[in-house]
């Protein structure tokens, strides 16, 4: 360690951290008192509604429109009459100029998207402020830019839409995964009926008003409300031709199952247990960084997350040492506070499966850290937390947790490396870090995982294609790829 890492007394890290609040105001979001579904360009009143909650205090913000299959079907029809009716026949350069405005808004509206984000889904606002939204935007904008290249996209394969796609997506990004889904949709001339999560519907819901600003022809999006229920009556949608799904493995493979045979197109991001490779010729210092940011994110609400940390045996002392200092230095609470850097855990279901998998860890025989912090006394919380002597079998291994929890294993040579990252059932990123440009190469053609980090983690590009392996799932979003499941080909 270098001298100066070397503090009078052992820890070089002041002891206090604490920082005045900076709350941001909630004064630029106007929430509704109850919503309903987005059909055909109109609000239709909801049936049934629940109420959705802020995750930091759990206060009720507003109630939401639980779909029926009725509401669904209307959805459905709607986006069908809109794609014969003119949007798929319309010029890719019509269909951008949309595109490009609906950007620009999100652009200008950004700072109450990433208020309501937050408030709604309890990450913090510096990440909705810095990372959701403008990613959400550059998404639009990178779309925009492919409706008119289509041909030039997929040479001589005369690309045409598939029809209208059903996309369900999860809580953890909200009105980015809404982003990834519906950009590319449109930019391929298809309709789109979305459903957000069931905790998280606000973004989505005030993106119907982007919709409106930007003129969009009635009936293009759709958005209905509702948990799996809804979920499931939109895959089973006869008037439904492609299905995009980002969740649970285990809703995926449902849908999977009861897609098969029926002609429908379907694209799958599921989870992952993401293994971090840390190499003894690593930048420590800013490797602390890449595992810090990998796992605490958005409360390790992440499908990539990082949540294996794989060391080299010759390191793993100061590297954990560093890591468990840094860690009493992450502040966590109100999400809406911008000095916050680990939120609130999305709901009270996530909070008791972080739990128990935590339990699990502990009886097992892995030990536990985590740093002293106060957590808030309502909402729902939970400190980050490192696991070391964790043996592969264990469940906090092997399973996704899905929450600010590392698991920290350790591997002598790159080959060992390479098996322990590859031992699990998913696929979906993998992090290295070397000096050695040559064993990046190498790692990266050994990890059975779609996205590898090469000293960073958590970067995201549109022009960059995502996607997994096995149990993470099939099919990529981002990039040209990223078009392929929303076009098919006269083949
Ligand atoms: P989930 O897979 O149940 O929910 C994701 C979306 O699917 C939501 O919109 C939900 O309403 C919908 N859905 C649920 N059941 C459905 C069905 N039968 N048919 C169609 N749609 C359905 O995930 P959940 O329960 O919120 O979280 C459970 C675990 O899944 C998490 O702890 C985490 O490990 C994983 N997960 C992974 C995500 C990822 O980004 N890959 C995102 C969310 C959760
Ligand atoms: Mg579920």
């Amino acid at each position: 360690m270098a001298e100066l890492d070397k503090a009078p007394g052992g820890v070089a890290a002041p002891g206090d951290w604490t920082y005045a609040s900076a709350p941001e105001s909630t004064d630029i979001v106007r929430i509704a008192e109850r919503y309903g579904h987005f059909v055909g360009g109109e609000w239709l009143e909801a049936s049934e509604t629940y109420e959705t909650i802020s995750p930091r205090d759990e206060a009720p913000l507003a109630a939401i429109g639980q779909a029926t299959r009725a509401e669904v079907e209307s959805a459905v029809a709607a986006a069908r009459n809109a794609y014969a009716d003119g949007w798929s026949a319309l010029p890719g350069s019509e269909r951008a100029k949309y595109l490009f405005r609906i950007a620009r808004i999100l652009q200008e509206r950004a700072r109450e998207f990433a208020v309501l984000e937050s408030l709604n889904g309890g990450k913090p606002i510096k990440e909705s402020r810095d990372v959701d939204l403008p990613l959400a935007a550059a998404h639009f904008f990178y779309y925009a830019g492919w409706a008119d290249k289509l041909e030039y996209a997929f040479p001589n394969r005369k690309p045409r839409p598939v029809g209208v796609a059903g996309q369900i997506i999860p809580w953890n990004f909200p009105l980015l995964m809404l982003a990834w889904k519906v950009a590319p949709a449109l930019a391929c001339g298809n309709t789109v009926v979305l459903k957000p999560a069931e905790t998280t519907p606000l973004t989505a819901l005030l993106f119907c008003d982007v919709l409106r600003q930007a003129e969009l022809p009635p009936g293009v999006v759709n958005i209905v409300t509702g948990d799996g229920r809804t979920g499931a009556a939109l895959v089973e949608s006869d008037g439904v031709d492609k299905i995009a799904f980002t969740g649970s493995t285990e809703v995926g493979k449902a849908i999977q199952r009861q897609l098969a045979g029926t002609g429908k197109k379907l694209t799958l991001e599921l989870g992952g247990k993401a293994a971090n490779i840390v190499f003894d010729d690593c930048a420590l210092d800013q490797a602390v960084e890449g595992i810090v940011n990998g796992i605490y994110f958005n409360q390790g609400h992440v499908c990539c997350a990082g949540s294996r940390l794989l060391v080299q045996e010759s390191i793993y002392e100061p590297l954990v040492e560093k890591l468990k200092r840094r860690l009493t230095t992450l502040r966590v609470g109100d999400p809406l506070d911008k000095n916050t850097d680990v939120g609130a855990i999305n709901s009270a279901m996530q909070l008791e499966k972080i739990k128990e998998l935590v339990a699990a860890g502990e009886e097992e025989g892995a030990e536990i850290y985590q740093p002293p912090c106060v957590l808030p006394e309502k909402g729902y919380w939970f400190a980050p937390t490192v696991f070391t002597n964790v043996a592969q079998s264990y469940r906090i291994a092997q399973e996704e947790i899905f929450g600010p929890v590392l698991s920290v294993l350790t591997f002598r040579t790159p080959d060992e490396a390479v098996e322990k990252a590859n031992n699990t059932p998913y696929g979906l990123s993998a992090g290295v870090w070397t000096e050695k440009g040559s064993r990046i190469l190498w790692m990266a053609q050994r990890l059975r995982a779609g996205v590898v980090w090469a000293n960073t983690f958590n970067r995201f590009d549109p022009s960059s294609p995502f996607g997994g392996y096995k149990e993470s799932g099939f099919g990529r979003e981002g990039g040209r790829h990223g078009l392929e499941p929303y076009l098919r080909f006269d083949e």
